[in-house]
């Protein structure tokens, strides 16, 4: 199977969890990989830790996709590093989890803004970069919070409902330019997200590396083939 040599990647939120997963598993495939997450100190460590085995195949960013001007900051910053892009993946995100009567206006627009609006940014200012390249592929990391609600998820369902939508819109938008999209709903993932703890007991949920295998092998599909949305959920989660 041909790997992803000269390949341009963009991962946000690529510096823990998920995103540091997709991007490993990107560069252990030869593609050169833009890692971009709000934290200077973060970027720097995960560039430095994974600059260990790809070289100059990895690079970072500082960037809060909320803001416009900082996400066109992030793709330029990726095409005079590589040369331009080929796959964008958008993964970064953010829950807060509280009775819609509990949550606060600022909590609502952080979840929607980094969840959705940001996606619709990144994805914005990345297409025109794509054609150039004659195609390329948009992973939308979401969440079966995008389809299952549950008590306390007001915002982060509706980002994820919201992305979900998205996702399949611009997929039709996007398809006749050599341009696919597809989006990922995990279940349970063993990370930090929303303030849990990466522990061992948690063993039973899904791995970061089982997403970032997920994104590999979409990438890895025939040109004629589509899979434009995958769900994924642990085997065998705590019986209730
Ligand atoms: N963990 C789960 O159970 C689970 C399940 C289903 C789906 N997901 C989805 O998987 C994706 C990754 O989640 P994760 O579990 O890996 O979470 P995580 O460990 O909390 O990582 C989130 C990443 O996003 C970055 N980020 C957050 N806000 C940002 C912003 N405004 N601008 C740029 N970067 C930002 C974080 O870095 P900084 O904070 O330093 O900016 C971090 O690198 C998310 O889309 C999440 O919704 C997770």
């Amino acid at each position: 199977m041909p790997g992803l040599e000269n390949k341009v990647a963009i991962v946000t939120g690529g510096t823990r969890g998920i995103g540091k997963a997709i991007a490993q598993a990107l560069l252990e495939d030869g593609a050169q990989v833009m890692v971009a997450s709000r934290h200077e100190v973060d970027v720097k460590g995960s560039v430095d830790l994974l600059k260990k085995k790809a070289g100059a195949r990895i690079n970072g960013i500082a960037c809060d996709v909320r803001d416009y001007g900082q996400v066109q900051r992030l793709i330029e910053f990726t095409v005079k590093q590589f040369g331009g892009v080929d796959i964008l993946v958008n993964n970064a995100a953010v829950g807060h989890f509280a009775s819609v009567a509990d949550i606060s206006p600022e909590q609502w627009c952080q979840v929607i803004d980094t969840n959705l609006t940001a996606v619709f940014y990144c994805c914005h200012e990345t297409i025109p970069h794509l054609k150039k390249r004659g195609g390329g592929y948009i992973i939308n990391i979401s969440s079966l919070a995008g389809k299952n609600p549950f008590k306390g998820g007001s915002a982060y369902n509706a980002s994820k409902f919201g992305l979900n939508g998205f996702s399949e819109a611009i997929m039709q938008d996007l398809r006749y330019d050599n341009i696919r999209v597809s989006y990922v709903m995990p279940g349970s993932v063993n990370t930090r997200f929303g303030g849990h703890e990466e522990e061992v007991s948690n063993s039973w949920k899904l791995a970061p590396e089982d997403v970032a295998r997920v994104v590999i092998d979409l990438l890895h599909h025939d040109p004629r083939c589509l899979p434009s949305c995958v769900e994924m959920r642990p085997s065998k989660p705590p019986k209730k």
